[in-house]
Formats: structure tokens, sequence, C-alpha cells
């Protein structure tokens, strides 16, 4: 087992708050073990254009509290072909980078792990996505920061719904999961919260507000995460409801990428310095093709192609008590 000694450290995909925690984790964890760190901006973007600058300890002071990453990040097409992982390789050979962090979704780690294979390039990875819907991993870094975020929007729309007897569809992230929509709507008290897992269809949901009129609510949330597939989009979903419903006056508020920004929550800064102290330990231990995450409250690691499949499972529990409360 060759012992990686430059290592280096890139961020991928859509950003997630807690970005610029687990690169400080992984720089400072290079330091620890007398290991060299590179920062790779823009993803693989910037493997493939060789965009490296050198790290250190210092270089990452006053970042753990810093939405964003300060490496920046890219979706990169070029990756995707042969062609252009060629290049890659060949600014790491010449950087003398011999093992590779990507923190990133499921598309960073489809990617990392061709590449891997490719060249029998060690790399580990850490879920860094607001969406949690990697497998392998209880929460992925940025989630819990996401969900803040989203209840104290929805909270501040509950005031002036409230004031004006009003219907509110809310549109949240997460286009293959319904996680933050879940979650969020329990904590936020949503009326309904309509997931992409789980098709509730348009009439049940016309029943479900009506039953909550009669009931005395004056006033509803409803949380639609933005791969549900209930109507064409939450803009036709809203002029169905008021067509069908004429006690509703209804509007709607897409959250969209506020929900990425923001200081990381203490979680997240707490789970992405305790991954990003796991990657290297991974590569340490002659690790590669696998993802550092947390399970139980304890760093594990989980081959690529485990990650990658996706949690598309509800959380049959959360639904109940979701339907329990919201009556
Ligand atoms: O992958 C995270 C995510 O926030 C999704 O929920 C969303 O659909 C997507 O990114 C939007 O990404 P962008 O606008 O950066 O392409």
């Amino acid at each position: 087992m060759k012992i990686p000694k430059r290592i280096g450290v890139l961020t991928s995909g859509g950003d997630a708050p807690g970005m610029n925690a687990a690169i400080r984790a992984v720089v400072r964890s290079c330091t620890y073990h007398n290991l060299q760190c590179v920062g790779v901006y823009r993803g693989f973007q910037g493997l493939i254009e060789g965009d490296f600058k050198e790290l250190d300890a210092r270089s990452v002071k006053n970042i753990i509290n810093r939405g964003g990453t300060f490496l920046k990040s890219a979706r990169c097409k070029e990756f995707r072909a042969e062609e252009g992982r060629k290049m890659a390789f060949s600014n790491l050979q010449n950087e003398n980078i011999d093992a590779l962090v990507v923190i990133g979704g499921d598309g960073t780690f489809a990617g990392a792990s061709v590449f891997s294979k490719e060249f029998n390039f060690p790399i580990v990875g850490l879920p860094g996505t607001i969406d949690n819907d990697i497998n392998g991993t209880d929460f992925t870094i940025g989630y819990d920061t996401a969900l803040n975020t989203v209840v104290e929007a929805i909270d501040k729309i509950r005031d002036t719904a409230n004031s004006h007897n009003r219907l509110f569809l809310v549109e949240v992230m997460g286009r293959d999961a319904g996680d933050i929509a879940l979650n969020a709507g329990i904590g936020a008290g949503a009326e309904e919260i309509l997931i992409p897992e789980q098709n509730m269809g348009r009439e049940r949901l016309l029943e479900s507000l009506s039953r909550s009129k009669k009931s005395g609510k004056t006033s509803s949330i409803v949380v639609v995460s933005e791969g549900d597939q209930i109507g064409k989009n939450i803009f036709a979903l809203a002029e169905y409801i008021e067509k069908n419903l004429k006690e509703y006056e209804v509007r709607v508020t897409v959250l969209g990428h506020i929900q990425r920004g923001g200081a990381p929550s203490c979680y997240d800064r707490v789970l992405a310095s305790r991954l990003g102290v796991g990657a290297i330990d991974a590569l340490l231990r002659g690790e590669t093709n696998v993802m550092i995450g947390i399970v139980h409250n304890k760093v594990t690691s989980v081959p690529f192609s485990e990650a990658i499949k996706g949690s598309n499972e509800i959380d049959e529990e959360l639904i109940r008590v979701a339907d329990i409360i919201s009556i």
C-alpha cells in the first residue's frame, strides 16, 4: 500500500453550508499527519484546467463559520468525457498529487468513482449536499443548516398567512428527495407536505385542505418539494386549488437558493469536521473509492457504488408523525 503524501481537495456540484468546515478539517488533518494539501478550484473543472493552490493550516483560518465554499464549485461536463479525465490525471501527476478528497453529492461520487478506477487513483468522498439524498450516511453536510433556513422562512410566511387567512404553497429544494420538505414541514407545522417519493394525488390534497378549513383552520402552509409530481409545477397547483376550493386564497413562495447559503449550523460544522478528519484517516488506511459518512453517530465508510444508489426510501414514521400533528 502506497501512503499518500500530497493530497488534493475539491468541492463539486451544488454548494452546501459546511463545505468550508470540511475543507478546513481536511487541510488541518493533512498538516497534523505531515502531509501536503493542495486546494483544487471549481471542482473537476479545476482538475482539468490545473487550477491548484497549496494550502496550509493558516490558509483555512476563519472559514468554519462561512457558508458556500472558498474553493468554489462547478458541475463539470468535460469530466464525463475520457479526454477531460485524462487531462485531469496528467495535471495531478504534474503536481505530484497522489490522492484526492472530493466533497459533493452523487454526481461528484459517480465521476470520482470512474476516475479512480480508470487511473488507479486513490479518492475518498465526503457527502456535501443540502438534499440529504446520499446512501450510507444518516446526514449530509449542509442539510441541517438548510432545514433551519427553511423553518425560519416558513415561520415568517406563517405570520403573513395568518394575518390574511391565506393558504401558502412553499416550494423547497430536493430534486429527487423529500427529506428537506418532510423534516422542515414537521418543524414548521405544515398542514400538508408533498414529496417526490409519494404522490398523494390532487384529489386527496383538496380533501385534506377542505377538512382543515372545516376544522377551523384559518390559514395553512403546504410544503412542496421541488421534485414533487402532484402538479405540473407549484404555480399550476396553486391555480388548481383556487379553482376547486373557492374558500381559499392561495399564494406561492419558492424559497430557492437561499436554502443553500448562510452560516453553517453547529451540527453541520461538527459533522464536516468529523468527516474531514475521517477522510484523511481513510486515505492513510489505504482506503479508496469510498465515501466517509455518519451512521448512528459513528464515522464510517461505504463504497461510492453504495453511496450513489441514493436514499429514496420514505421514512414512514415521519410521515405518520406529520399526519398526526397536522390534524
Ligand atoms: O443538489 C442540491 C440542489 O440544491 C437541488 O435540490 C436542486 O435541485 C439543485 O441543487 C439546484 O442546483 P443548481 O441551481 O445549482 O443547478
